[in-house]
């Protein structure tokens, strides 16, 4: 079956996309420099699907080692690009980074196959609706000025990309707009992995509940939304990988949309802190030490997706619900905690 470049594949998405490819037939080659995941993470792969994945570690950024291996795997059909650096806060702190890695990787794997046709899936976000005006937001909503450096980072690679499939017909591209993603594979043997202090919800909520953190504070109570607490769409990644398969097969198939498209993916629900938080609660049996603190500067109010475009033309809708998500992310802190990776 066809060979799939997975750039950042030991990451949070990447690794259960690398599952889905092998559950669907396909066979995923992994890059990653492990700036931001752990080696380990190819055992764990190799445990839940009994395959070990071809892994190249190399940094993105470095054009030659990018141009040689294009030239050592011929055969590669597609390509999922997960490889970024993806922190918020830090992006702020640290605006050339994210533009050097965000970018340098991107183009430099666009330029690799200048000549060659190519199936190329982009991670996108929803962060590039800003706080949309109408919800749920769809793919027409008008991209808002970027609130930092990582966001700007994915509004600009979604017009290189746009740009470059429009210029040259060998680039078929699919950019999917993620909504927030959360969960683990249900074999809890993968899940997200972050480095220090989490900066999202999900993590911190386990983290808290299994005694690392003490506790949990809901940035802001007094909202304009029912109970005070911001509103997201929270996306099982199991699901989130299954919807790289779908742009996959829809551009082996042809996309008769055009060599440019992007899509939604989310649940189409919206859920506030405080009611993930009591899914959290359901789905563990543990209640949650947390208290109502004041906002966060720049967070968004409210953000859902509609989903209609990515059911129509990719085929794809989310599967799983907010207590396997709950569920699922509580088994991977309880397995970590067991067994460490780092
Ligand atoms: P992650 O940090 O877990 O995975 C990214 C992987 O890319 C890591 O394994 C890292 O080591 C690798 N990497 C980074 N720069 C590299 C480089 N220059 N060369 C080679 N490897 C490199 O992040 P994730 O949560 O799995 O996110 C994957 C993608 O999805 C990112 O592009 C991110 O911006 C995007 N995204 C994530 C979210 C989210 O909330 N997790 C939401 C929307 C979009
Ligand atoms: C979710 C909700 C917080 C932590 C970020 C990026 C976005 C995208 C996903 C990549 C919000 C609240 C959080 C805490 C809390 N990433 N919260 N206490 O802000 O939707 O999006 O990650 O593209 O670009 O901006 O995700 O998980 O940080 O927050 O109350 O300790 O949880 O205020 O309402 P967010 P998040």
């Amino acid at each position: 079956m066809s060979k799939i470049l997975v750039t950042g594949g030991t990451g949070y998405i990447g690794s259960h996309t690398v599952v889905e490819l092998y559950n669907a037939g396909y066979t995923p080659v992994i890059v990653d420099n492990l700036s931001n995941s752990n080696i380990r993470i190819l055992d764990q792969l190799e445990k839940i699907t009994g395959k070990r994945p071809e892994f190249h570690q190399f940094d993105l950024c470095d054009e030659a080692k990018v141009f040689a291996f294009v030239q050592q795997h011929p055969d590669i059909a597609g390509i999922i690009h997960f490889a970024a650096s993806k922190a918020v806060g830090e992006s702020v702190e640290q605006p050339l980074k994210y533009y050097h890695n965000n970018f340098f990787s991107l183009v430099n794997l666009l330029r690799a196959y200048q000549d060659k046709p190519i199936n190329f899936v982009f991670s996108s976000s929803c962060t590039v609706y800003g706080e949309p005006d109408e919800l749920p937001v769809t793919e027409a909503a008008p991209v808002k000025k970027a609130t930092s450096p990582y966001g700007n980072t994915k509004q600009i690679a979604e017009e290189i990309l746009e740009e470059t499939a429009n210029a040259h017909g060998n680039y078929h591209v699919i950019a999917l707009r993620y909504f927030n993603p959360v969960g683990a594979h249900e074999s809890a043997l993968i899940g997200e992995l972050p480095l220090g202090v989490p900066q999202n919800l999900l993590p911190f909520i386990t983290q808290t509940a299994i005694g690392k953190r003490e506790k949990l504070t809901v940035f802001g109570g007094d909202y304009d939304t029912p109970d005070g607490s911001c509103i997201r769409d929270y996306i099982h990644v199991v699901d989130l990988a299954k919807a790289h398969v779908a742009a996959i097969r829809l551009l082996e198939k042809g996309n008769p949309r055009g060599n440019y498209d992007v899509f939604n993916v989310g649940t189409g629900n919206g859920y506030s802190v405080l009611e993930a938080i009591a899914a959290f609660e359901r789905a563990s049996g543990q209640k949650l030490n947390y208290v109502i603190g004041p906002r966060r500067e720049g967070d968004i109010i409210k953000v859902w997706g509609d989903v209609t475009k990515s059911a129509a033309e990719l085929g794809w809708k989310a599967e799983l619900g907010i207590d396997e998500m709950m569920s699922s992310a509580w088994a991977w802190e309880q397995y970590l905690s067991e067994h460490p990776l780092s």
